[in-house]
């Protein structure tokens, strides 16, 4: 199966051509640049921009790959969850070309992507298999028994992981986005300067939950002396860091004892970070469990990963489509 994989959920304007498990051209066109000076995504901007770059980007992955629409078997494309002025132009131009070229397209949920970003070579894991998927707008357990989709075994109550490190680091006055931001400065820092909660850490369950540790952060850096919170930006950036990954990874590690599970991914853009991958793999050494960390470019949006998990789902034929809409 060839096939064209288009994604623009959320900042990244993504489209990627994949040969079963192989990727043939994987093209990601960031905005970040353009967001960077409201220390956020704003939606309207997004979209826009999203506009601009779908053609391009998608020019871009078919020529890289050396292929043309009509050797496509199928179009695949991210309707949901995400912004969504963002997920509708992607859904939009997947219905044109598909449509255009009668061929079948295939409707993919995010999260669902992350997870089969773990299909793709080099080393693809077959399920079934444990999955933390950690990024700017989820957190979550999953547990994948099959390549059709995944069980929530527990979830963030409020802010998502890479959420609480982009609010973070708007505290700090770091860029955005924010999680590159922090592990980069905190690579200077000395975590056990400063104490921050790991929260939910007694909770039996395996939810999580970050919104009280950017209050914390906020509430350590007012307790400072003038200026000290520049001075120590460092130390703060590796305590904050590690408390998120320290949360992160106590909730994998409960999901993990319970026995059900002999392989361990990570996925969303959270799973670039080098501590948390460190820490997940040293958990797995422990508890003798296989680990899947794909690189850091197929952790992040990506729509590789949109057309990894297309593979495996019944492609809607052309006209069914034309009626379909993006879910926020
Ligand atoms: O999966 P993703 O690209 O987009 C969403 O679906 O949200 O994840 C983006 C999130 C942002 O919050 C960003 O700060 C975080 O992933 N992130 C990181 C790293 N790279 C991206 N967090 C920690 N360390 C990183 N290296
Ligand atoms: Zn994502």
């Amino acid at each position: 199966m060839r096939i064209l994989g288009i994604e623009t959920s959320c900042d990244d304007t993504c489209a990627a051509i994949t040969e079963g498990a192989r990727i043939r051209s994987n093209v990601i066109s960031s905005q970040a640049a353009a967001h960077e000076r409201y220390g956020g995504v704003v939606p309207e901007v997004a979209s826009r921009h999203h506009l601009e770059l779908v053609n391009p980007v998608v020019d871009a992955a078919l020529s890289e790959a050396g292929v043309e629409l009509d050797d496509l078997d199928a179009l695949a494309v991210t309707r949901g969850p995400g912004l969504i002025g963002a997920l509708l132009v992607g859904v939009m131009t997947a219905k044109a070309l598909a449509a255009a070229k009668r061929k079948p397209l295939v409707g993919v949920d995010h999260l669902h992507g992350h997870v089969a970003a773990n299909f793709l070579e080099p080393d693809p894991l077959e399920p079934p298999f444990l999955c933390l998927i950690a990024s700017g707008g989820h957190t979550l357990l999953a547990g994948v028994r099959d390549r059709l989709g995944f069980e929530v075994l527990g979830q963030t109550l409020d802010d998502a992981a890479g959420e609480a490190l982009d609010k973070g680091a708007r505290l700090l006055g770091l860029g955005y986005p924010g999680g590159p931001a922090v592990e980069r400065l905190a690579r200077e820092g000395d975590a056990s300067a400063f104490t921050f909660p790991v929260a939910m850490a007694q909770d039996p369950g395996l939810d999580f939950s970050f919104s009280g540790l950017k209050t914390a952060l906020l509430y350590t850096i007012r307790g400072l002396e003038e200026g000290e919170a520049e001075r120590r930006s460092a130390d703060l950036a590796a305590a904050y860091q590690a408390a998120v990954v320290g949360q992160l990874v106590a909730k994998l590690e409960r999901a993990a004892r319970a026995g059900e599970w002999d392989a361990v991914a990570l996925g969303g853009g959270v799973a670039a970070n080098q501590l948390l991958r460190r820490r997940t793999a040293e958990l797995c050494s422990g508890l003798g469990l296989r680990l899947k960390l794909v690189p850091g470019e197929l952790c992040t949006d990506n729509a590789a990963m949109i057309a990894s998990a297309a593979r495996s789902l019944e492609p809607s034929p052309y006209p069914e489509y034309l009626g379909w809409d993006a879910s926020a």
